[in-house]
């Protein structure tokens, strides 16, 4: 928690104003299959809940660090947040029929991994979609730093990444009717690193 609340503090619209590419996907796909109202989990500043907003969508977030609230506040008022973890959900009684979430779901290491995926799953109508984006194995961190679990390394410390393989990211989500997984490389600017890319994996999925 700490983390990132120093991390938005010092850094505040990190990864700038457009969304990532990710969500422009999950958008159009979100769309095509009627889904209005989503949860957007780890939801950041703002930057990609805009985007759902913007396309009408009726938008709910969770977030963590009050000072990434406080920014998505003013760049995008429409949404409703939440303040807090979310493996601590539920923070209402709301069935969503759609939940997306970028770059969350591999900084767990297992066991909250999967603690945060039953929650997302109650959260959820039957016959509701998931989006989820992880770091890949793909990624040209993978590997480096120290080892804490399978496939998941402390690259900062007390910041664990977990990398997912294709058939692994499956796994997490074998409850669901998959409907679409992928790569995508989505590109950053910021902080020491300067430019560089993020090699990403998502899942599109239905709970049955
Ligand atoms: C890599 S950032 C991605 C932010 C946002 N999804 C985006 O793409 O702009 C991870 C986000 O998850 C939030 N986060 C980390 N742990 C969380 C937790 N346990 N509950 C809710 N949010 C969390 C962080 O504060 C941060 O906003």
């Amino acid at each position: 928690m700490e983390y990132w609340e120093k991390r938005f503090l010092d850094g505040g619209k990190i990864w700038g104003e457009k969304p990532s590419k990710t969500a422009i996907h999950a958008l159009e796909l979100f769309q095509r299959h009627d889904v209005n109202k989503i949860l957007v989990l780890g939801a950041g500043y703002g930057r990609n809940t805009k985007l759902f907003t913007d396309a009408n969508l009726e938008v709910v977030g969770i977030e963590v660090s009050e000072s990434a609230i406080k920014i998505a506040r003013n760049l995008n008022p429409k949404t409703q947040f939440f303040h807090g973890s979310v493996l601590d959900m539920p923070f209402n009684d709301e069935q969503y029929d759609g939940i997306y979430s970028c770059n969350v779901l591999h900084l767990f290491l297992k066991d909250d991994r999967i603690s945060f995926l039953k929650k997302c799953y109650k959260q959820l109508k039957t016959k509701g979609f998931v989006f989820f984006v992880v770091f890949s194995d793909k990624e040209i961190s993978f590997g480096k730093g120290k080892r804490v679990e399978e496939n998941t390394y402390e690259i900062k410390p007390w910041r664990p990444a977990h990398y997912f393989t294709e058939i692994d990211l499956r796994d997490h989500f074998k409850e669901y009717s998959v409907i679409k997984t992928g790569l995508i490389e989505d590109v950053e600017n910021h902080g020491d690193l300067g430019p560089h890319s993020h090699i990403l994996r998502y899942i599109f999925a239905q709970k049955e």
